[in-house]
């Protein structure tokens, strides 16, 4: 068992249910933190710093982390890999920790500087993260969620640069954006966040993603609202 630091709130609890939900339990924790060197402590005291500046992106991480874990374990990825990939889903936000709430929280359309600030949310997360000694691992995730297979991403990013674990992460983070709240749009329901994505396959997602996702989400979403007991 983990001791719980104190300065901790609950997210090192949510993050070993996570984990424990992707079938790593508290030994292979200990054997994936001095593989990896991710600290799930402090994990969990950057996740507790996301809450604390805004509860939506907390709450979206969280989201993200999980659905991209299941994404791993489906996909057959090892533990260690699953590991890699639900901490980084976790921070794939993180640099929204320094984009103001008036921006965050706006219920209307963005002008085009707030615009131009919320996009550069990616890099900037990249930059925050990068003070981390295990931080590379989580790197592509962070920097490269927002790019898209035809190139026409955030930062125009080669499409054949984005690895499996950006892809991965831009299929969970675009299902939880959809099927959420946000200041400036009510969520959609689950047919209609269907069909915006298919529309996207190829184009903005990667197909076979889209289509392994959209075949175990049944469970997940279930999952998800067990998993999220204090929303
Ligand atoms: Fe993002
Ligand atoms: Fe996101």
């Amino acid at each position: 068992m983990f001791p719980i630091a104190s300065s901790c709130k609950n997210s090192l609890l949510l993050i070993q249910q996570m984990l424990l939900n992707a079938q790593i339990d508290n030994n292979d924790v200990a054997k994936l933190e001095k593989t990896t060197g991710i600290q799930i402590h402090e994990v969990g005291r950057i996740l507790d710093d996301i809450q604390d500046y805004h509860r939506g992106v907390y709450r979206h991480s969280l989201n993200v982390g999980y659905l991209a874990a299941q994404l791993a374990i489906r996909l057959g990825l090892s533990k260690q890999e699953v590991y890699i990939i639900s901490i980084g889903a976790l921070f794939h936000d993180i640099g929204k920790t320094r984009i103001p709430h008036s921006i965050l929280d706006k219920p209307g359309k963005l002008g085009k500087d707030e615009w131009e600030l919320i996009k550069e949310h990616p890099r900037i997360g990249f930059r925050l993260i990068s003070q981390y000694d295990w931080a590379h691992q989580l790197e592509p995730m962070i920097l490269l969620h927002h790019e898209r297979l035809d190139g026409k991403g955030y930062y125009s990013v080669d499409p054949r640069k984005i690895p499996l674990s950006a892809r991965m992460v831009s299929v969970a983070d675009a299902f939880d954006a959809i099927t959420s709240d946000r200041p400036y749009q009510k969520k959609e329901n689950i047919n209609n966040c269907w069909a915006e994505m298919e529309r996207c396959s190829g184009t903005q997602f990667d197909p076979d993603l889209l289509r392994l996702f959209r075949s175990i989400i049944g469970d997940i979403d279930k999952n998800r609202v067990k998993h999220m007991p204090t929303w």
